[in-house]
């Protein structure tokens, strides 16, 4: 399979099979550069949020060492097990389950939430998975550059709650000019693993 320049040639693989599924949620690759560096300085578990066709899955494959286990969580089942498959001698585990099932891999090193809105609320349930010094990484802001932030000229709770709570250390990063992530790292004694 050729590659596409500068793409890690599994993130190839499943940017192939979004495309092949008509699938237009991947990461993008801005994010999943970030993902894969970051990935890069995580031993352990690294878990995802929301597989979708595995390109966030890939990245962090490709970024973390060898010895680091990858475990992706994904609601809907035909895009699961398509991507079971397709990740199959590659590294990464996919899990038919809602996020929460993710529990019993936990702690983590890394946590990447990509799976819905409503999953950032869950601020306290994602934080306890994670362990002290590890990271999350929150998916598809729009860049803000007020404090607290703003989208559509109104308050952006979710992200302000995030970037404020104590437990965690924390930095919105703008990857693109339409595009923003969080990296949060979770303070000594900040989780329930501490
Ligand atoms: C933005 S897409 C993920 C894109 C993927 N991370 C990638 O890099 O290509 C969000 C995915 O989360 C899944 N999802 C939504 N709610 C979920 C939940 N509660 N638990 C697990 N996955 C969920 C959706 O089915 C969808 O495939």
């Amino acid at each position: 399979m050729s590659t596409l320049p500068g793409v890690p040639s599994l993130v190839t693989k499943a940017l192939r099979k979004s495309l092949a599924m008509g699938y237009l949620e991947a990461t993008r690759a801005e994010t999943g550069r970030l993902l894969a560096t970051l990935a890069a300085t995580r031993q352990g578990t690294i878990a995802e949020c929301g597989t979708g066709c595995g390109v966030g899955a890939a990245w962090l494959r490709s970024g973390a060492p060898s010895a680091t286990r990858v475990l992706t969580a994904e609601l809907e089942g035909s895009l699961a097990s398509e991507v079971s498959d397709m990740f199959a001698g590659d590294g990464i585990d996919v899990l038919h389950a809602d996020w929460s099932a993710l529990e019993s891999a936990a702690p983590f090193s890394l946590l990447f939430l990509d799976a819905s809105q409503a999953l950032m609320s869950e601020r306290d349930d994602v934080i306890a998975l994670v362990e002290p010094g590890g990271m999350i990484v929150l998916d598809d802001f729009t860049p803000s550059i007020s404090w607290p932030p703003r989208v559509h000229d109104r308050l952006d709770r979710v992200r302000a709650d995030w970037l404020a709570d104590p437990r965690l250390t924390s930095a919105e990063v703008m990857v693109a000019p339409d595009a923003a992530v969080i990296i949060a790292v979770v303070r000594p004694g900040g989780s329930a693993g501490a």
